[in-house]
C-alpha cells in the first residue's frame, strides 16, 4: 500500500489498537429522514468524542458537519436508488473521486449487491472506484448490501460477497454479522467491519453483536441505527468502544449503559 493510502487507512483503523468504531449516518441517501437522523448535526454532536470516523454523504457533510472538526470520514459516493423505487440494488457512483479528494475524505464507500439483478453494475462500479482510488491513494470501503432481503445475511452469502469485494480490490469490507462469522472474516483477505442493521430488540443484543463480531476477527464496527436510535446513544457508543478498543466483555461494557 502506498504512503498516502496507508496514512488514510490509519486515520480510520486506529494504529494503537488496530480497531475502529465508525458512526454510520449515510442512511438518508436511500431512506430519507430516518427516525433520529432527521437532524444529523444534533444526532452526532454528543457522539463525536467517542467516534473514530463518520460515514456519510457529501450533502450531510457540507450541511451538517463543522469543517473544523478533527474527525475523519468515509464518504458514501453511491446512490440513485430509494426505498420506494423499483430496485434498491440499482445503485451507481454519484460522487466523483475529485469531490472525495476536495472534501478530504479518508475513504470512499460503495455498496455491492451480489446475486441481485444489479450484481454486474455494482461490481463494475466497485472496480472503477478501486482503479481511481489506486491512482489517488484513496481507500475503498465495499459495503455488502442486501437491500430488503435481510434473510440473505448468512455466512455462505456474506463470505461470497466479502471475498468478491476484496478480490475486486476493496481495501476494507463492511458486512453484516452472522452465525459462523469467523468463516466470513477468515476467507476475506482485507479488514472486515460490521454494520449493526435495523435496531435490535435490546441494548444487550447490540453489545453481544459487537463482542461476537470482534471476537470472530472483525476490526470493528461501522454502526448507525443501533447507536443513534438508542435511548442512551452516548452510553451505547461508549460501551461499544470499550468492547472494540479495550477488549471489554459484554458485562463490563454494559456499565456504560447505566451512565448518561
Ligand atoms: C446503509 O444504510 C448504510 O451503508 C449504513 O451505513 C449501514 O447499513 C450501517 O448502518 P446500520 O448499523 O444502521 O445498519
Amino acid at each position: 500500500m502506498d504512503w498516502g493510502m496507508k496514512n488514510r487507512v490509519s486515520r480510520l483503523i486506529k494504529p494503537k489498537t488496530g480497531k475502529a468504531v465508525w458512526l454510520a449516518i449515510d442512511h438518508g441517501y436511500f431512506l430519507g429522514p430516518v427516525s433520529k437522523l432527521e437532524d444529523p448535526a444534533k444526532t452526532i454532536k454528543p457522539l463525536i468524542p467517542y467516534t473514530d470516523a463518520l460515514m456519510l454523504t457529501r450533502g450531510i457533510l457540507r450541511n451538517c458537519v463543522d469543517a473544523g472538526l478533527e474527525i475523519p470520514f468515509l464518504l458514501r459516493v453511491s446512490g440513485g436508488n430509494s426505498i420506494v423505487g423499483p430496485a434498491l440494488s440499482d445503485e451507481s457512483i454519484h460522487t466523483s473521486m475529485e469531490e472525495a479528494l476536495r472534501l478530504n475524505a479518508s475513504a470512499v464507500a460503495f455498496s455491492v449487491y451480489v446475486g441481485s439483478q444489479h450484481e454486474n453494475q455494482t461490481l463494475t462500479c466497485l472496480g472503477q472506484l478501486v482503479n481511481e482510488g489506486q491512482r489517488f491513494g484513496m481507500p475503498v470501503l465495499a459495503v455488502t448490501a442486501v437491500g430488503k432481503e435481510l434473510e440473505k445475511r448468512d455466512a455462505r452469502y456474506l463470505s461470497l460477497s466479502c471475498r468478491i469485494a476484496a478480490e475486486l480490490g476493496a481495501q476494507i469490507v463492511k458486512t453484516y454479522y452472522c452465525d459462523d462469522f469467523e468463516k466470513v472474516v477468515k476467507s476475506c483477505p482485507v479488514p472486515v467491519v460490521v454494520a449493526g442493521g435495523p435496531k435490535l430488540d435490546t441494548e444487550m443484543d447490540v453489545l453481544d453483536l459487537a463482542h461476537e463480531a470482534v471476537t470472530a476477527g472483525a476490526r470493528g464496527v461501522d454502526m448507525g441505527r443501533n447507536i443513534w436510535q438508542s435511548s442512551n446513544a452516548v452510553g451505547m457508543i461508549k460501551a461499544i468502544r470499550s468492547i472494540v478498543h479495550d477488549g471489554s466483555s459484554v458485562k463490563e461494557a454494559a456499565k456504560f449503559l447505566n451512565q448518561k
